[in-house]
């Protein structure tokens, strides 16, 4: 099986990437956050250096593109043409209201007309392999099939499938059984959506058997060895994650992060992994309410000081 790590805006950046890749390798892709171009196909200075390839040492790296018109789309894919990337990835999931109300992110499934001159002059044009990461639809699943028509149109290197729609945000249970539609797709389909551990991969391996590819967010934003785990290897152990977030912590100041900024990005990140710390609710909120450099490290070296890391707990939030 396959497995491709999710992108995930404000956390899976270049520096965690390369990380996450050189300690827990195991993943067949990485996808880059979403870089949003606006109607000149002009993006952020930091989009770009994410994907720049010396920051991506190590990392097989899929750039996405968060857009719904392809003079933009087709202008930024060259430049990541000439950065040496042979795929992009078109955002067509992204639930946020904001990204939703300019038809964009799974907003595009709104009008299936639109998405499908988009996708015709994107793949007339477009010198790289495009891939695309759906939802099932904006408020039914019963609208996957009228989507998968229009992907079917085309050939996609890829299709991720986020098995929820766009109300259910990140929350609603997901739909694993619609996911079978997208089966019979002339091209590879990648299912993603809450495989948080190891019984999780089990079910969905035995649901489908057919299937190639899976993609992981949370749950390895969690617990970082997932990847090694699903291919029969070790569980997580304390002393790795230690490892990990202390270079992680350690790269993020050698860029000049300052201990400001750093601080609440590594924040971010334990919103996540204290879901390993089943017992850790005190010392777990030390750490967020830490707001010097030095008071952030006494805490996180409290907890796994003082708290057994259970490499069985997974994302629960
Ligand atoms: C904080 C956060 C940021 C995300 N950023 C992106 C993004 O930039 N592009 C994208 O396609 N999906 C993004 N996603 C969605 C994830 O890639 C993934 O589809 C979702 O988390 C469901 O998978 P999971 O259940 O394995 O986490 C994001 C999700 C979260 C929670």
């Amino acid at each position: 099986m396959e497995l491709s790590f999710a992108p995930m805006e404000g956390i899976t950046y270049s520096a965690y990437r390369r990380i996450h890749a050189a300690m827990f390798p195991g993943a067949d892709r990485y996808y880059a956050p979403f870089i949003a171009p606006d109607s000149a196909g002009r993006f952020k200075a930091g989009n770009l250096r994410d994907v720049l390839p010396e920051n991506n040492v190590g990392v097989c790296l899929v750039p996405q593109l968060l857009c719904n018109d392809a003079a933009p789309f087709l202008s930024v894919a060259a430049e990541l043409g000439d950065l040496g990337y042979e795929e992009v990835n078109l955002n067509a999931g992204c639930p946020s209201g904001t990204v939703v109300a300019k038809h964009k992110g799974a907003g595009m499934l709104g009008d299936l007309e639109s998405l499908d001159a988009c996708l015709e002059e994107i793949f007339a044009r477009c010198p790289l392999r495009v891939s695309v990461k759906t939802r099932l639809g904006l408020h039914d699943a019963g609208e996957f099939s009228a989507i998968l028509d229009v992907y079917r149109k085309y050939p996609l290197s890829r299709l991720i499938v986020h098995v929820r729609v766009r109300d259910g945000m990140y929350k609603s249970p997901p739909d694993v059984g619609a996911f079978a539609a997208a089966l019979d797709c002339p091209f590879p389909v990648e299912y993603n959506g809450n495989i948080f551990s190891a019984d999780d991969f089990t079910a969905l391996a035995a649901r489908y058997p057919s299937l190639g590819a899976v993609m992981l967010g949370r749950g390895a934003v969690t617990n970082p060895a997932l990847f090694r785990q699903f291919r029969g290897g070790e569980k997580l152990r304390s002393e790795e994650l230690r490892a990990f977030h202390d270079r992680l912590l350690e790269e993020y100041l050698a860029q000049g992060l300052a201990p400001q900024h750093a601080v609440p990005r590594m924040k971010e990140l334990w919103f996540y992994q204290l879901c390993l710390f089943p017992g850790g609710a005190k010392a777990g909120k030390a750490i967020l309410k830490a707001r010097s450099l030095p008071d952030y490290r006494a805490a996180v070296s409290a907890l796994f000081a003082n708290v057994p890391l259970d490499a069985d707990a997974k994302f629960d939030k």
